[in-house]
Protein backbone atom coordinates (compact mmCIF):
# COMPACT_ATOMS: atom_id res chain seq x y z
CA UNK A 1 0.00 0.00 0.00
CA UNK A 2 1.37 3.70 -0.91
CA UNK A 3 1.20 5.98 1.85
CA UNK A 4 -0.08 9.52 0.48
CA UNK A 5 -1.35 11.13 3.54
CA UNK A 6 -0.47 12.08 7.47
CA UNK A 7 -3.79 10.98 8.21
CA UNK A 8 -3.30 7.45 6.89
CA UNK A 9 -0.75 6.80 9.81
CA UNK A 10 -0.73 6.31 13.37
CA UNK A 11 2.19 7.70 15.78
CA UNK A 12 4.55 4.15 15.69
CA UNK A 13 7.75 4.92 15.12
CA UNK A 14 7.86 3.42 11.45
CA UNK A 15 4.32 5.77 11.43
CA UNK A 16 6.46 8.66 12.28
CA UNK A 17 8.84 8.52 10.06
CA UNK A 18 6.57 7.82 7.08
CA UNK A 19 5.02 10.73 8.42
CA UNK A 20 8.37 13.16 8.34
CA UNK A 21 8.97 11.71 4.94
CA UNK A 22 5.77 13.28 3.62
CA UNK A 23 5.36 16.25 5.70
CA UNK A 24 9.20 17.37 4.97
CA UNK A 25 7.97 17.11 1.12
CA UNK A 26 5.05 19.36 1.91
CA UNK A 27 7.00 21.58 3.71
CA UNK A 28 9.45 22.51 0.66
CA UNK A 29 11.74 20.32 2.03
CA UNK A 30 15.17 21.48 0.05
CA UNK A 31 17.56 18.70 1.52
CA UNK A 32 17.24 14.51 0.20
CA UNK A 33 15.27 11.92 1.48
CA UNK A 34 18.47 10.38 3.24
CA UNK A 35 19.21 13.55 5.33
CA UNK A 36 15.87 14.25 6.35
CA UNK A 37 16.01 10.47 7.48
CA UNK A 38 19.44 11.11 9.08
CA UNK A 39 18.38 14.17 10.70
CA UNK A 40 15.71 11.93 12.60
CA UNK A 41 17.50 9.31 13.56
CA UNK A 42 20.16 11.66 15.07
CA UNK A 43 17.03 13.53 17.12
CA UNK A 44 16.07 10.17 18.52
CA UNK A 45 19.33 8.74 20.01
CA UNK A 46 20.17 12.31 21.31
CA UNK A 47 18.43 12.10 24.44
CA UNK A 48 16.60 15.42 24.36
CA UNK A 49 17.03 18.76 25.60
CA UNK A 50 17.04 21.74 23.78
CA UNK A 51 17.59 21.79 19.85
CA UNK A 52 19.06 25.23 17.85
CA UNK A 53 18.36 25.37 14.40
CA UNK A 54 19.60 28.16 12.20
CA UNK A 55 18.12 28.30 8.91
CA UNK A 56 14.09 27.08 9.71
CA UNK A 57 13.28 27.97 5.65
CA UNK A 58 9.23 26.10 5.62
CA UNK A 59 10.70 23.78 8.50
CA UNK A 60 11.34 20.24 7.13
CA UNK A 61 14.44 20.03 8.94
CA UNK A 62 13.00 21.17 12.20
CA UNK A 63 10.12 18.19 11.43
CA UNK A 64 12.68 16.15 11.02
CA UNK A 65 14.44 16.43 13.95
CA UNK A 66 11.17 17.18 16.05
CA UNK A 67 9.73 13.82 15.07
CA UNK A 68 12.71 11.97 15.48
CA UNK A 69 13.06 12.82 18.82
CA UNK A 70 8.92 12.33 19.50
CA UNK A 71 9.61 8.74 18.37
CA UNK A 72 12.10 8.15 21.27
CA UNK A 73 9.91 9.49 23.63
CA UNK A 74 12.29 12.50 24.34
CA UNK A 75 11.00 15.64 25.21
CA UNK A 76 13.29 18.11 23.32
CA UNK A 77 12.36 22.14 22.42
CA UNK A 78 13.61 23.58 19.13
CA UNK A 79 14.40 26.83 18.45
CA UNK A 80 14.48 27.62 14.92
CA UNK A 81 15.82 30.77 13.69
CA UNK A 82 15.26 31.95 10.10
CA UNK A 83 15.57 35.83 8.78
CA UNK A 84 12.74 34.39 6.24
CA UNK A 85 14.17 36.79 3.77
CA UNK A 86 16.54 38.46 2.54
CA UNK A 87 18.31 39.56 -1.15
CA UNK A 88 19.57 36.16 -1.70
CA UNK A 89 17.06 33.52 0.42
CA UNK A 90 15.30 31.30 -1.92
CA UNK A 91 11.72 32.28 0.72
CA UNK A 92 11.72 35.45 -1.79
CA UNK A 93 9.93 32.93 -3.94
CA UNK A 94 7.40 32.32 -1.31
CA UNK A 95 6.05 35.59 -0.56
CA UNK A 96 7.10 37.87 2.17
CA UNK A 97 8.97 37.42 5.94
CA UNK A 98 5.30 37.42 7.19
CA UNK A 99 3.83 34.77 4.73
CA UNK A 100 6.89 32.63 5.21
CA UNK A 101 6.81 32.40 8.74
CA UNK A 102 3.01 31.59 8.34
CA UNK A 103 3.84 28.85 5.90
CA UNK A 104 6.45 27.31 8.04
CA UNK A 105 4.47 27.77 11.51
CA UNK A 106 1.15 25.72 9.63
CA UNK A 107 3.99 23.18 8.91
CA UNK A 108 5.01 22.84 12.24
CA UNK A 109 1.00 22.72 13.29
CA UNK A 110 0.47 20.02 10.85
CA UNK A 111 3.49 17.39 12.55
CA UNK A 112 1.65 18.61 15.69
CA UNK A 113 4.88 19.74 17.11
CA UNK A 114 3.29 23.69 17.74
CA UNK A 115 3.61 23.45 21.40
CA UNK A 116 7.74 22.25 21.02
CA UNK A 117 8.63 23.99 18.56
CA UNK A 118 9.58 27.61 18.80
CA UNK A 119 10.21 30.23 15.40
CA UNK A 120 12.49 33.56 15.63
CA UNK A 121 12.18 35.23 12.99
CA UNK A 122 15.94 37.19 12.60
CA UNK A 123 19.58 36.46 12.57
CA UNK A 124 21.10 35.03 14.88
CA UNK A 125 22.33 37.97 16.02
CA UNK A 126 19.12 39.97 16.69
CA UNK A 127 18.07 36.43 18.67
CA UNK A 128 21.19 37.57 20.98
CA UNK A 129 20.88 40.88 21.03
CA UNK A 130 16.91 40.73 21.79
CA UNK A 131 17.06 38.29 24.36
CA UNK A 132 20.14 36.21 24.27
CA UNK A 133 20.69 32.45 23.24
CA UNK A 134 19.52 29.36 25.25
CA UNK A 135 22.06 28.96 27.84
CA UNK A 136 22.87 25.34 26.97
CA UNK A 137 22.37 23.56 23.34
CA UNK A 138 22.06 19.74 23.08
CA UNK A 139 21.70 19.58 19.54
CA UNK A 140 22.33 22.17 16.94
CA UNK A 141 21.35 22.05 12.95
CA UNK A 142 23.21 25.20 10.84
CA UNK A 143 21.58 25.13 7.23
CA UNK A 144 21.64 29.10 6.45
CA UNK A 145 24.05 31.19 4.45
CA UNK A 146 27.10 28.95 5.02
CA UNK A 147 28.47 31.63 7.63
CA UNK A 148 29.30 28.98 10.27
CA UNK A 149 32.11 30.69 11.38
CA UNK A 150 29.51 33.45 13.14
CA UNK A 151 26.72 30.70 14.18
CA UNK A 152 29.35 28.77 16.10
CA UNK A 153 30.95 31.97 17.51
CA UNK A 154 27.83 32.70 18.98
CA UNK A 155 26.88 29.41 19.97
CA UNK A 156 29.93 27.54 21.14
CA UNK A 157 29.90 28.38 24.48
CA UNK A 158 26.78 27.14 25.01
CA UNK A 159 26.67 23.97 23.31
CA UNK A 160 26.95 20.82 25.65
CA UNK A 161 29.58 18.41 25.35
CA UNK A 162 29.68 16.06 22.22
CA UNK A 163 26.38 17.23 21.47
CA UNK A 164 25.52 16.88 17.53
CA UNK A 165 26.37 19.50 15.30
CA UNK A 166 24.85 19.31 11.76
CA UNK A 167 25.91 21.54 9.07
CA UNK A 168 24.66 21.30 5.94
CA UNK A 169 26.39 22.44 2.34
CA UNK A 170 29.63 20.84 3.02
CA UNK A 171 30.50 20.04 -0.73
CA UNK A 172 32.76 21.94 -2.25
CA UNK A 173 30.29 23.23 -5.42
CA UNK A 174 29.61 26.46 -6.71
CA UNK A 175 26.64 27.42 -8.23
CA UNK A 176 24.62 30.23 -10.21
CA UNK A 177 21.66 32.28 -9.25
CA UNK A 178 19.95 34.93 -9.78
CA UNK A 179 17.44 37.20 -7.62
CA UNK A 180 13.91 38.07 -8.89
CA UNK A 181 15.33 41.49 -9.54
CA UNK A 182 17.40 39.88 -12.24
CA UNK A 183 21.13 40.64 -10.66
CA UNK A 184 22.76 36.98 -11.67
CA UNK A 185 25.36 35.95 -8.65
CA UNK A 186 27.75 32.90 -7.91
CA UNK A 187 27.26 31.03 -5.10
CA UNK A 188 30.24 30.12 -2.81
CA UNK A 189 28.27 29.34 0.25
CA UNK A 190 28.86 25.47 0.18
CA UNK A 191 32.65 25.80 -0.68
CA UNK A 192 32.69 28.37 2.59
CA UNK A 193 30.99 25.81 4.19
CA UNK A 194 33.56 23.29 3.51
CA UNK A 195 36.50 24.84 4.40
CA UNK A 196 35.21 26.27 7.85
CA UNK A 197 34.30 22.45 8.54
CA UNK A 198 37.91 21.45 7.66
CA UNK A 199 39.32 24.05 9.46
CA UNK A 200 37.61 23.65 13.11
CA UNK A 201 38.07 20.21 13.11
CA UNK A 202 42.04 20.49 12.95
CA UNK A 203 41.55 23.18 15.50
CA UNK A 204 39.65 20.02 17.05
CA UNK A 205 36.43 22.65 17.99
CA UNK A 206 34.31 20.10 15.53
CA UNK A 207 34.88 16.37 15.37
CA UNK A 208 33.41 14.91 12.26
CA UNK A 209 31.37 11.67 12.34
CA UNK A 210 29.93 11.50 8.97
CA UNK A 211 28.56 13.13 5.84
CA UNK A 212 25.09 12.09 4.23
CA UNK A 213 24.86 13.55 0.45
CA UNK A 214 26.40 17.18 1.14
CA UNK A 215 25.37 17.21 5.06
CA UNK A 216 28.23 16.75 7.18
CA UNK A 217 27.17 15.04 11.02
CA UNK A 218 29.80 16.37 13.24
CA UNK A 219 30.41 16.47 16.97
CA UNK A 220 31.61 19.47 19.61
CA UNK A 221 34.82 18.85 19.63
CA UNK A 222 37.04 18.61 22.99
CA UNK A 223 38.58 22.38 22.25
CA UNK A 224 37.62 24.74 25.14
CA UNK A 225 36.22 28.01 23.09
CA UNK A 226 38.88 30.32 22.13
CA UNK A 227 37.32 32.97 19.76
CA UNK A 228 40.71 34.80 18.70
CA UNK A 229 41.49 31.24 17.18
CA UNK A 230 38.24 30.38 15.78
CA UNK A 231 38.53 33.99 14.43
CA UNK A 232 42.08 33.38 12.95
CA UNK A 233 41.03 29.91 11.03
CA UNK A 234 37.84 31.79 9.80
CA UNK A 235 40.17 34.38 8.34
CA UNK A 236 42.09 31.80 6.37
CA UNK A 237 39.47 29.85 5.23
CA UNK A 238 38.04 33.36 3.42
CA UNK A 239 41.12 33.90 2.35
CA UNK A 240 41.00 30.60 0.63
CA UNK A 241 37.99 31.80 -1.67
CA UNK A 242 40.79 33.96 -3.09
CA UNK A 243 41.40 31.65 -5.97
CA UNK A 244 38.81 28.52 -6.18
CA UNK A 245 39.69 25.86 -7.63
CA UNK A 246 36.40 24.65 -10.26
CA UNK A 247 35.87 21.57 -11.45
CA UNK A 248 35.56 20.94 -15.00
CA UNK A 249 31.75 20.53 -15.30
CA UNK A 250 31.68 23.68 -13.46
CA UNK A 251 33.92 25.41 -15.39
CA UNK A 252 32.09 24.45 -18.76
CA UNK A 253 28.54 25.27 -17.07
CA UNK A 254 30.25 28.78 -16.69
CA UNK A 255 31.29 29.36 -19.92
CA UNK A 256 28.09 27.62 -21.44
CA UNK A 257 26.09 30.27 -18.78
CA UNK A 258 27.77 33.02 -20.46
CA UNK A 259 26.88 32.26 -23.86
CA UNK A 260 23.55 30.84 -22.96
CA UNK A 261 22.16 33.52 -20.05
CA UNK A 262 19.18 34.71 -21.91
CA UNK A 263 18.08 30.66 -21.71
CA UNK A 264 19.24 30.33 -18.21
CA UNK A 265 17.01 33.40 -17.39
CA UNK A 266 13.62 32.16 -19.09
CA UNK A 267 14.70 28.64 -17.22
CA UNK A 268 14.57 30.79 -14.00
CA UNK A 269 11.55 32.00 -14.93
CA UNK A 270 10.10 28.82 -15.51
CA UNK A 271 11.50 27.54 -11.55
CA UNK A 272 10.03 30.14 -10.06
CA UNK A 273 6.22 30.03 -11.51
CA UNK A 274 6.88 26.37 -10.75
CA UNK A 275 4.61 24.79 -8.03
CA UNK A 276 7.00 23.69 -5.58
CA UNK A 277 5.30 20.40 -5.01
CA UNK A 278 6.52 20.19 -8.64
CA UNK A 279 10.14 20.46 -7.79
CA UNK A 280 10.37 17.57 -5.46
CA UNK A 281 12.85 18.60 -2.91
CA UNK A 282 14.40 20.70 -5.07
CA UNK A 283 16.11 17.97 -7.06
CA UNK A 284 15.20 19.76 -10.28
CA UNK A 285 17.21 23.19 -9.13
CA UNK A 286 19.96 20.78 -8.23
CA UNK A 287 20.53 19.28 -11.65
CA UNK A 288 20.36 22.66 -13.40
CA UNK A 289 22.88 23.84 -10.67
CA UNK A 290 20.66 26.84 -9.70
CA UNK A 291 21.26 28.62 -6.50
CA UNK A 292 19.54 26.41 -3.29
CA UNK A 293 20.73 28.96 -0.43
C1 LIG B 1 18.67 26.12 2.54
S1 LIG B 1 17.43 26.96 3.39
C2 LIG B 1 17.11 25.90 4.75
C3 LIG B 1 16.44 24.62 4.32
C4 LIG B 1 15.80 23.85 5.44
N1 LIG B 1 16.73 23.45 6.46
C5 LIG B 1 15.04 22.63 4.90
O1 LIG B 1 15.20 21.52 5.45
O2 LIG B 1 14.29 22.79 3.92
C6 LIG B 1 18.30 28.29 4.11
C7 LIG B 1 17.45 29.23 4.95
O3 LIG B 1 18.34 30.06 5.69
C8 LIG B 1 17.78 31.34 5.81
N2 LIG B 1 18.87 32.27 6.09
C9 LIG B 1 19.81 32.73 5.24
N3 LIG B 1 20.67 33.52 5.89
C10 LIG B 1 20.27 33.55 7.20
C11 LIG B 1 20.76 34.18 8.36
N4 LIG B 1 21.86 34.96 8.34
N5 LIG B 1 20.10 33.99 9.52
C12 LIG B 1 19.00 33.20 9.57
N6 LIG B 1 18.50 32.57 8.50
C13 LIG B 1 19.11 32.75 7.33
C14 LIG B 1 17.08 31.56 4.49
O4 LIG B 1 16.05 32.54 4.63
C15 LIG B 1 16.56 30.17 4.14
O5 LIG B 1 15.23 30.03 4.57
Amino acid sequence: MRIETVNELNDTSVGLREKMRILVRTANGMLSREVYDALFDTAKVFGGGQIVEVGTAHGAATIALGLGAAAAGTAADILTVDKMGGEFSTRRRYGTPEQNSEIALRNFQAAKLESRVELFVGGLEDLELARGVPESIDLLMLDADGRIDRDLLILYPKIAADAPIIIDDCDENVFFGETPEGTLYLDLKHSITAKLIRTFCDGQFLLLDRTVKDTAFCRKGPRKYDPEEMAERTLEAYRELVFHSVGGQEWDAIQDFRGRAGEYRLAMRLLRATPSWMLRTGSIAKKMHLIRA
